[in-house]
């Protein structure tokens, strides 16, 4: 008799086993390296099982969906937030409802608690939308394979100087702690940061093989030359992330070679607080922070 499907939080001593199925499925079967365990250390982490929602078959782990909780900051209030990530299903179960059931379930888990929205990163939104969840992306997403030049030689600088800087900027954004600074998008092999002369603008970057993801510029826009030049002296393509009409999108529009195109990877789910649902189209998480 096949066991039936038990939904419950993940216990820490099951963890590694679901890494490992996680692994597989969104880094090493598609050549990617670095497993999710050092990529997402706080998301993937004991301390957040309580946010692992798991379906399981008996003691075999079916399927999952992962819940990272932050704190949304804007000008005049601060929202709990939540980020739905690694929503996956054994191949041999998929079809079958489970992730559908696992996304209900933690859907009704942040409306219980008060959560005021929830946000997910997805190329599939047709999957998604059926459950309530909106298209809403005001991302941009830039390549650039231009020459290169020599590098200024930016210093790297540590969480707490580029939070220093990231406090300065005004507008709607994440709060952040020092582990926030530890993720590793993937596919980034290496994260880069680094502060211009005298800690006026930094950049937060990937690096793999010859290519460079460039996840955020910010600071003042006078030392973010020196920095483009540093990450584009060592790389053959860069990729930059922005927010549509942001200081660090307006200050790239004046880079020559750069092709833009618009993203629409992220979904919203208005819970506790619905009329935080007119912001969607403004919110920007920025790729360091996402799972
Ligand atoms: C996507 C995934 C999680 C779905 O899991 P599942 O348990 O099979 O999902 P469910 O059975 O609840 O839902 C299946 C439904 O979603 C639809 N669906 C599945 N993948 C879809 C996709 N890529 N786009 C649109 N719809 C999709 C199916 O057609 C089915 O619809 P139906 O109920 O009307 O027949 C699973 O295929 C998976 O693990 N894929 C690999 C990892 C992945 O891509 N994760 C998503 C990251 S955003």
């Amino acid at each position: 008799m096949v066991a039936p499907i038990l939904i419950r939080a993940c216990t820490p001593m099951e963890l590694p086993a679901l890494i490992a199925l996680l692994d597989e499925e969104f880094v090493f079967s598609k050549s990617r390296k670095v497993s999710l365990a050092r990529r997402l250390p706080t998301a993937l982490h004991a301390d957040n099982c309580a946010n692992i929602l798991l379906a399981c078959r008996g003691e075999a782990i079916a399927a999952c969906v992962v819940i990272k909780r932050f704190d949304w900051i804007t000008p005049e209030r601060s929202w709990r937030g939540a980020m739905i990530g690694l929503v996956y299903t054994r191949a041999a179960e998929r079809g079958h409802g489970l992730a559908t059931q696992l996304l209900r379930a933690a859907q009704a888990q942040l409306y219980a608690d008060g959560t005021a929205f929830a946000v997910l990163f997805s190329a599939q939104p047709a999957f998604y939308r059926r459950l309530g969840w909106i298209g809403a992306d005001c991302g941009v997403f830039g390549t650039y394979a231009g020459t290169a030049g020599a590098a200024e030689h930016c210093t790297p600088a540590d969480a707490q100087t580029i939070e220093a800087m990231r406090r300065r900027e005004h507008g709607a954004h994440m709060a952040r702690d020092g582990a926030s600074y530890r993720s590793l998008p993937l596919p980034a092999e290496r994260l880069e940061m680094r502060a211009s002369i005298g800690a006026a603008a930094y950049a937060i970057y990937g690096v793999q093989a010859d290519c460079a993801y460039v996840y955020e510029i910010g600071g003042e826009p006078s030392g973010r030359a020196a920095l483009w030049q540093d990450i584009r002296a060592a790389a053959a393509t860069v990729y930059i992330n922005a927010r549509r009409g942001s200081p660090s999108a307006q200050w790239f529009a004046h880079i020559p070679g750069i092709a833009w195109r618009d993203q629409a990877l992220a979904m919203w789910l208005p819970l506790a607080q619905p009329a935080c649902a007119r912001h969607f189209g403004d919110w920007y998480i920025p790729y360091l922070d996402r799972i």
